[in-house]
């Protein structure tokens, strides 16, 4: 068998809960059956979400000690625009307080109504923006991307084909701008691979299009590149990350996934593009050297960029989130594959298909889980899809509970006990039934929408 080894050992702990059954139950009835709103000291393993929570180097800890703090113009700045020049090779850099901020400027800047934004996939925050801006998403996923099990190693790639027919069709003009997720988030963590990556932008260069890059999700990305493709076996990660960004116009990132702290950044080779955005980040973030974080923070991420170089730090999540997918998979529990970046995704769909996409099941079994073991995991389904414009539910593609797997937090052991319950469920999944909202958001329900049992 083969265990994932860590590659760092623990210095700093904190004490974890794990209530009975009965609180667990009135925590979920208080939340509405919705994750997001249980409270942490009811929680056994956090399982929500990889933004934020993943743990810090004793390197960043000791950057934070010596951060230059100063409104204007801070050696902190300087730092962080110093290394994301050295490592993606772009001079401008806009700092924001994290990611859906950067997508704020850039859907400001950019959408109009009417516009277009191909990506790959959409994530929740970023369609927001975009639609709030008058513009739409057009998905050009290729279709095996959407098919929940498969040994693809790609399933995040771009459809080129669809990409040439949608600029076509809409006209170069009305694109705002091309978006690769990189490692998209929504359809189970998926890659895409450096050769789409230079497809997609041979496209875009021809249209005379933007293209630009969610980089959240770039660590995950970037270890996939460097394991699975075999034309990027003899480059070092920094090389890859290079060969990246040296294809996009625009990267953006949330710092709370990437570089492990908080925050987040735009970064250009253009000079013409950061003039445009640039504005904004006054506006809404901050003045042009701190954009909203703290100067701590910045030291952390400048630091963890850094880190994100080291092939040690950036395998450790998908290694440990493989783990998982194998251990169910092998005992018949439906779980997306290949094993993707981010954390494990079960398939609600298939692991209760008694609960119709009507009844948001992968609402019902984050719910289950929670009640089941105090694991709390995230809906990835339909609650976390947005109405259209008439107001008809749009159901998603995938109905998917997330199992995130902050990078170096938890032990082996517990992803055992996580496992060892989810089975449990899975045996006993005929116990779960369907939800329904009595409290429902307009805007990005699944953060706060109140659901009960139908
Ligand atoms: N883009 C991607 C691919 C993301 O995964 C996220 C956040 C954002 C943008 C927005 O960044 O949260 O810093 O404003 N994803 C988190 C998640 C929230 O749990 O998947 P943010």
């Amino acid at each position: 068998e083969q265990v994932p080894l860590e590659m760092h050992k623990v210095r700093i702990v904190q004490k974890l809960n794990l209530p009975p059954i009965e609180r667990r139950l009135a925590a979920l009835d208080e939340a509405g059956n919705n994750t997001f709103l249980l409270k942490n000291a009811d929680i056994y393993l956090d399982m929500l979400t990889d933004s934020g929570v993943n743990a810090m180097s004793d390197k960043q800890l000791a950057a934070m000690m010596e951060s230059d703090d100063s409104y204007a113009g801070s050696a902190t700045f300087t730092k962080l625009e110093t290394k994301i020049r050295d490592i993606f090779g772009m001079d401008y850099f806009l700092p924001v307080h994290q990611g859906r901020a950067a997508e704020n400027v850039l859907a400001r800047v950019f959408c109009r109504p009417g516009s277009v934004v191909p990506m790959n996939y959409h994530f929740t925050t970023t369609k927001a923006h975009i639609t709030v801006n008058g513009g739409a998403v057009e998905e050009l996923i290729i279709d095996a991307g959407l098919e929940v099990t498969s040994d693809l190693p790609f399933k995040g790639d771009m459809d080129i084909a669809k990409l040439e027919a949608s600029i076509t069709r809409h006209g170069a003009a009305n694109i705002a701008f091309v978006r690769v997720e990189t490692g998209t988030n929504l359809i189970g963590g998926q890659p895409h691979s450096l050769e789409n990556l230079r497809q997609v932008s041979k496209v875009c260069k021809q249209h005379g299009v933007l293209l630009v890059l969610d980089a959240s999700l770039l660590a995950d990305n970037l270890y996939f590149i460097k394991t699975r493709e075999q034309a990027c076996k003899g480059m070092s990660v920094r090389e890859i990350t290079r060969a990246i960004a040296d294809l996009c116009d625009i990267v953006y990132f949330s710092a709370r996934k990437l570089g492990c702290a908080r925050g987040g950044g735009i970064c250009t080779r253009s000079r013409d593009l950061y003039m445009k955005m640039r504005e904004l980040v006054t506006l809404f973030e901050g003045f042009l050297t701190y954009g909203g974080m703290s100067v701590r923070e910045i030291e952390a991420i400048a630091v963890g960029l850094e880190e994100t170089m080291d092939e040690d730090m950036i395998s450790q999540g998908p290694q440990f989130i493989k783990f998982m997918v194998d251990e169910l998979n092998r005992k018949g529990v439906p779980v997306i594959t290949p094993p993707g970046g981010l954390g494990c995704h079960l398939d609600a769909l298939r692991f209760i298909p008694h609960v119709p996409q009507t009844q948001y099941p992968a609402g019902a079994l984050a719910s289950a889980l929670f009640l089941v073991s105090g694991v709390r995991g995230m809906e990835r389904g339909s609650v976390s899809e947005q109405r259209d414009d008439q107001g008809n539910e749009v159901y998603s593609n995938m109905e998917l509970l997330r199992l995130a797997v902050p990078r170096r937090v938890f032990t082996l052991s517990q992803l055992k006990y996580a496992v060892d319950r989810i089975v449990w469920l899975h045996e006993n999944r005929d116990l779960i039934g369907g939800l329904r909202f009595v409290e429902e958001p307009k805007m990005l329900r699944f953060f706060f929408g109140k659901l009960v049992a139908t």
